[in-house]
């Protein structure tokens, strides 16, 4: 996919999913394509991890058709694997690659990858220039707004990222020091994008679809990415396309043939121990906000086999068709994760 396509892409669904280590996988990607997102992206893939093969590697960065614009994140400190990494990706017929400079982790941070680069711009300058040098593809950048609050250079940094040719810039709302806590900044992040000569995603905290619309017309982004809000509603994408179009966004319809065509998804990819690992999980995030929901969860973790997991998820899901959930965005939820 060229950069233009790419661009053209995020005009039409300016609404990508975030990604998410252990959660964007090929089932789920999928997935959330079916269910109206934009352009989707791997969670991050090592790339000397990439260079010499290993099989675990390779296996995150699986796609399908239905998700194209897919993207594969790499992170890495050597710039020779970056880049071979790179060329990886693109022969794999992924449409972008994607560079994490946001991860907080320090496993990755102290090699000097993910969001260490912040603190050095021509490092980033380097690792951009070798990922580059690999591809015809496009390439995009995930960051936090700095390595503090004392250091934080987003306008910096999309300077480096114009300069280099880099396709957008994708910013999470808070810095490194900061991890998950606080609020993602918007205001910082509508302060870069009017400054950028790149195009730029906003990222944190978007819990629902008029939530999304209100981030993008606030800060003028070029699109939103949305991570935990998909997972407590998986139709926050949908939503958030047709409240764009001046359509009423569409009620909440049932969890339940939703979470059949999920584990439709994970089935064809999964052993089976690892697609009811996969179905409790979505089935517990997904129940946020429900009646009973703590009695489900607690029963959903006793629930034995194959059958006895599966009548569990039924028999509560289809209790509630006609049940509102109610927001629980106040509540802590998943505070860590790689970018
Ligand atoms: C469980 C989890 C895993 C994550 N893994 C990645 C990752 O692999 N790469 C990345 O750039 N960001 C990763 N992130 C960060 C998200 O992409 C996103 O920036 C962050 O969650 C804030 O957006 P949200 O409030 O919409 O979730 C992860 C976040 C979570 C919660």
């Amino acid at each position: 996919m060229t950069e233009i396509e790419l661009l053209n892409h995020l005009r039409a669904n300016p609404f990508v999913l975030a990604p998410m280590a252990g959660i964007t996988d090929r089932p789920f990607r999928s997935f959330m394509r079916e269910m109206g997102c934009g352009a989707v992206i791997s969670e991050l893939v090592s790339s000397t991890g990439l260079k010499f093969s290993s099989e675990k590697t390779k296996k995150l960065m699986e796609y399908e058709e239905i998700q194209h614009p897919v993207g594969i994140q790499l992170f890495g400190e050597n710039l020779d694997h970056l880049r071979e990494a790179a060329q990886i990706v693109e022969q794999w017929g992924a449409d972008f690659v994607d560079i994490n400079f946001g991860c907080p982790v320090p496993k990755v941070v102290n090699k000097g990858a993910g969001s260490a680069c912040l603190k050095d711009l021509n490092r980033l300058r380097d690792v951009i220039r070798a990922v580059k040098s690999g591809v015809g593809i496009p390439v995009t950048i995930k960051i936090r707004t700095g390595w503090d609050q004392n250091t934080r250079n987003s306008p910096d940094v999309t300077q480096v990222a114009f300069d280099e040719g880099v396709t957008w810039v994708a910013i999470h709302g808070r810095t490194r020091a900061q991890s998950y806590s606080g609020l993602a900044d918007w205001d910082y992040i509508r302060e870069v994008k009017t400054q950028s000569r790149v195009p730029v995603l906003g990222n944190g905290d978007i819990h629902t679809a008029e939530q999304a619309l209100q981030r993008l017309a606030e800060s003028d982004c070029d699109g939103v990415m949305i991570g935990r809000g998909c997972l407590k509603n998986p139709w926050i994408f949908a939503q958030a396309r047709a409240l764009r179009a001046g359509e009423p966004a569409t009620l909440n319809s049932a969890m339940l043939p939703v979470l059949r065509r999920l584990q439709m998804y994970l089935e064809d990819y999964y052993p089976e121990r690892i697609m009811l690992i996969q179905m409790r999980k979505f089935a517990m995030w997904y129940s946020a906000g429900f009646p009973e929901a703590s009695q489900f969860r607690k029963s959903l973790f006793q629930a034995g086999d194959r059958a006895a997991t599966l009548a569990l998820i039924e028999g509560y899901f289809s209790d509630l068709e006609t049940v509102s959930q109610i927001d629980t965005s106040a509540e802590a939820f998943l505070m860590g994760g790689h970018g």
